[in-house]
């Protein structure tokens, strides 16, 4: 490794109305190197990135790259001087076609004319690289999210870049994604290019870092050599040391069994329900009192169950009933008429309102079944909000910030409060944990349990196996768009639902 870091920080702080988000951090960044910011949800990582890169100014300290000071006025300086970025909400234009969004702003041109026949060329080479073969002439939004995250993934590293920042980019990935995304990265840093990297998953960390700084609170906390570095001392000094105990015990716990594991009827069943191209007939029943988790890869039809059974998309076969009559779910109202409600992946397409505060967050849903006519008091909605701040320990100045502020991770756990706060008898959860912080997650799951112990029932999807068998009571895997097993959820391994997953061809 070279002596002089490519990138370097001292002293560097910036303040929000309220928070101290970043505080004198000390930061470096060698060429060569994947070095990984790890720290809970609005520890700072995203707005050491944001500063780094001209999004936000500092209020102090300096910035030095390749020993001469810089200050970047806005993120197309950054970029001017090598250093690429990825943000973590992931900015690209689900209207343009693939090619398009890879190409942005950098189309290679012909005699003055944007030369298409290079750019749809160059842009199925970039994506092979990451192993996949898109038709790049499609909209993106034609694509489900974790392909956009690797289109976005597609046009950061095809830039020629001194310095790669990647916020969060591996969120919605599955493995196979994710292990071609660190291929793409062991090549980047082997030509001495030097990779910023954020993410909550500490496998992922491990498999790719050099280098870990942990932030806590705004500070540094410190920064380490992953290969000396445990994985427990890791989390300790994330979150603390007094809470980290707690956190590891917990995880070493199996958790409790479901007072009534077998409930008399399912709350909702379905029978042969599918949809042409989307979903091979497919029966499930999710049980009052239980989480029935949804376990497969990427394209095996999670999501596509989900919005089926929501009535977001339509089903041409089948039937589902609740409580034992037989319902139409055409539209998610009617889903949401027969005690409903659906947490979808994608936050930012179908989630939060930015320019909203949290409070009118929170409260969108609820207001919205109870019909806009009937207004829930400002008094209510503040107890509300306030109420579902502690519960799932949001980060933020109060409940009149804009969510739209909030840290990627502490925006996700509004949404959550959004559906919670509607108290469905049925909740469908599609990622729920995405971007948020390992001891966010453990106290998250464990909150939706309790919900669950009072008689709702949840489906859940995750593409964190781990997630899937810690927190399910029956556990069905789907693969290729059908269902071909289900198991009882406690005791399982994760093995066990791989091999199932993967069909043998593992
Ligand atoms: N533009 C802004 N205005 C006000 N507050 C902000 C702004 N950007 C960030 N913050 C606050 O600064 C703190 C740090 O946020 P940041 O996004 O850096 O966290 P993070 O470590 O990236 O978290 P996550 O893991 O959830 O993405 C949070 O309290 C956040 O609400
Ligand atoms: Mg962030």
């Amino acid at each position: 490794m070279s002596t002089t870091p490519l990138l370097e920080t001292h002293g560097l702080s910036r303040t929000f109305p309220g928070v101290r988000a970043l505080a004198n951090v000390d930061f470096r960044l060698y060429p060569g190197e994947v070095h990984t910011l790890m720290g809970q949800n609005g520890a700072g990582k995203s707005t050491l990135i944001n500063v780094l890169t001209g999004v936000h100014q500092p209020e102090a300290g300096e910035i030095l790259l390749a020993g001469a000071p810089v200050r970047f006025a806005t993120p197309l300086e950054a970029e001017a001087a090598g250093i690429q970025t990825l943000y973590q909400e992931v900015n690209l234009c689900p209207n343009l076609s693939v090619a398009e969004n890879i190409f942005a702003g950098r189309q290679p041109r012909r005699r003055g004319l944007i030369d298409w026949k290079t750019i749809h060329r160059r842009a199925a080479e970039v994506l092979a690289d990451l192993n996949l073969a898109l038709d790049v002439t499609q909209s993106l939004d034609t694509y489900p999210i974790a392909i956009q995250q690797m289109v976005a993934i597609a046009r950061a590293v095809s830039v020629d870049a001194r310095i790669l920042i990647l916020d969060e980019p591996t969120s919605s990935l599955d493995d196979s994604e994710v292990s071609r995304l660190f291929d793409v990265l062991r090549k980047l840093k082997a030509s001495g290019i030097a990779i910023l990297f954020v993410t909550h998953f500490l496998e992922q960390t491990y498999a790719i870092s050099d280098r870990i700084t942990v932030m806590r609170n705004g500070e540094r906390e410190g920064e380490y050599l992953a290969a000396e570095l445990p994985v427990q001392t890791l989390v300790a000094k994330m979150v603390g040391q007094q809470i980290a105990r707690e956190q590891l015990q917990g995880e070493a716990e199996a958790p409790p069994a479901a007072p009534q594991a077998r409930a008399a009827e399912p709350y909702l069943s379905a029978q042969g329900v599918a949809r042409r191209g989307v979903l091979n007939p497919l029966d499930l029943d999710v049980q009052p009192g239980q989480i029935l988790g949804l376990a497969g890869l990427l394209g095996s039809g999670r999501t596509e169950t989900a919005r089926l059974l929501f009535g977001v998309d339509r089903a041409d076969q089948g039937a589902v009933s609740i409580r034992g009559k037989t319902v139409k779910l055409a539209t998610p109202r009617d889903a949401v008429r027969h005690g409903m409600a659906y947490c979808p992946e994608d936050r930012k397409k179908e989630g939060i309102v930015a320019d909203l505060s949290i409070r009118e967050n929170i409260i969108l849903a609820l207001q919205a079944r109870r019909g806009w006519w009937r207004t829930i008091s400002r008094a209510r909605q503040r107890e509300l909000a306030n109420q579902y701040i502690a519960q799932l320990g949001i980060k933020a100045r109060d409940a009149e910030q804009p969510i739209g502020l909030l840290s990627g991770g502490n925006q996700q756990k509004v949404l959550l409060a959004r559906w919670l706060a509607t108290e469905p008898k049925l909740l469908i959860l599609d990622e729920p944990t995405r971007g948020i912080d390992v001891a966010a997650k453990f106290e998250i799951m464990d909150r939706v349990r309790a919900l669950c112990a009072k008689g709702l029932g949840i489906l859940f999807i995750s593409s964190e196996i781990s997630e899937v068998v810690r927190v399910s009571d029956r556990i069905a895997v789907l693969r290729d768009r059908r269902k071909v097993a289900e198991l009882e959820g406690h005791g399982r391994s994760e093995d066990e639902v791989y091999d199932l997953i993967a069909g043998g061809r593992r």
